[in-house]
């Protein structure tokens, strides 16, 4: 692989023991992926950060790594943490875990990355333009980084996203590729979606149907941000899907050429079998909303339908957003409805990556597919997918 000076200085150690480590891993995945040289990027989001899933060993990797001075070269943001960092108790996490935690978060404090923890970077302040080369390795954000942004990443694992924060560099093979972003096949889409739910099942029955490639959507008149993150989430979950487009919506549609591509027809049907498959038996008694991090208007919405209802006991109703979203949510009076209703609103982290069996519940229910598809292997947990009427309504009084 051809590299730059700097580049060489890098894999040489000069700049650091961290540096040179993270200049081999940068390189080995250039040799794997064929690439011929290394690309600079503007930013990179890192994934890898709840201490139930890296454990003691990636602690401690990290920990060293920032004792020998590593630092971040460009922006670089954090996906969500193992628990809320302050209302971790009420999530049932115990002391041990929190201690380790929070060492993680310092870890990446003293590398410069920005303790963001959120899998919805593009709001909350890292939303590179398009064009640019990034390194982002939440499935979900990479998607729409791909797709909604036309900014250029690869499915990045938590340790090649960090390796490429501390170079400023990934190497340029795939998605960073005009002929890696070409669309593979025709998605026509025969069914009404008015809702992010509707989005999500759509995202997941395309990603079981296609595996992998960059499907191009037809048919679909208006998509919001909350429709595009959530169909970004479950073409992720369900395959190995990293970019998508839509024709009339995301920027690099118009320069596709899909004469001779395969059609595929996607019906409501579709979208209940995907349904159907996501959701196992059992009486919800934790309804659970924001798979992706919700939005500021999903919490609002979720705030309405929660007037003069409650959380009926034994039952709860979890909202899962980023710090920044919380606060502003908090600030508008949203946060203090859900809660004043019986739901709880938690930041920093996730149903996925927290230990979701610690809060005491055994049935979820939620409207995204990509958090039925993981939740009941991450914590053993039942899941069912409804809308988000009728998810939140599943644990309410009346
Ligand atoms: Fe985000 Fe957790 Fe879902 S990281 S996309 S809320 S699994």
């Amino acid at each position: 692989m051809l590299l730059t000076g700097e580049e060489e200085r890098m894999l040489s150690g000069a700049e650091g023991r961290a540096v040179g480590k993270a200049m081999q891993l940068i390189v080995a995945l250039g040799e794997v992926f064929g690439a011929e040289k290394l690309v600079r990027i503007t930013s990179a989001q890192i994934a890898g950060v709840s201490y139930g899933n890296i454990g003691d060993a990636g602690l401690e990797l990290l920990e060293d790594w920032a004792s020998a001075g590593a630092r971040v070269r460009v922006k670089a943001t954090l996906n969500p943490a193992g628990m809320d960092l302050e209302r971790w108790r009420e999530m049932g996490v115990g002391e041990e875990y929190y201690g380790k935690q929070i060492r993680i978060i310092k870890a990446f404090e003293r590398m410069g990355v920005e303790t963001t923890c959120t899998c919805t970077p593009y709001l909350a302040g890292n939303l590179p333009s398009f064009g640019d080369h990034v390194a982002w390795s939440e499935s979900s954000a990479v998607v729409y980084a791909n797709s909604v942004l036309g900014a250029r990443t690869n499915r990045e694992g938590g340790p090649s996203a960090l390796a490429a924060a501390l170079t400023g560099r990934t190497p340029l093979y795939g998605f960073h590729l005009d002929e890696g972003r070409r669309a593979t096949a025709i998605v026509e889409v025969g069914a009404e979606l008015g809702s992010p739910h509707e989005f999500s099942l759509l995202g997941y029955a395309v990603g079981m149907r296609m595996g992998a490639g960059v499907p191009f959507f037809e048919g679909i008149k208006r998509a919001e941000v909350e429709d595009l993150k959530i169909l970004s989430a479950a073409l992720a979950a369900s395959g190995g899907i990293g970019m998508f487009h839509m024709n009339g919506v995301t920027p690099e549609a118009r320069f596709q050429d899909t004469t001779g591509l395969e059609r595929i027809h996607v019906s409501a049907q579709d979208l209940e079998g995907a349904r159907e498959r996501l959701s196992s038996h059992g009486d919800p008694d934790l309804a659970c909303i924001g798979c992706p991090h919700c939005s500021v208007k999903e919490i609002a919405e979720i705030a309405r339908m929660l007037e003069g209802r409650r959380v009926r006991a034994g039952k709860g109703l979890w909202v899962w957003t980023s710090r920044a979203a919380y606060d502003e949510a908090k600030r508008m009076g949203y946060v203090q409805a859900i809660e004043a209703a019986g739901g709880k609103v938690f930041a920093d982290t996730c149903m996925v990556v927290c230990p979701l069996e610690a809060s005491g519940f055994s049935h979820m229910v939620t409207n995204s597919c990509k958090a039925a598809h993981y939740v009941p292997s991450t914590s053993g947990i039942g899941a069912s997918v409804r809308s988000l009427e009728s998810a939140v309504s599943k644990v309410l009084e009346g």
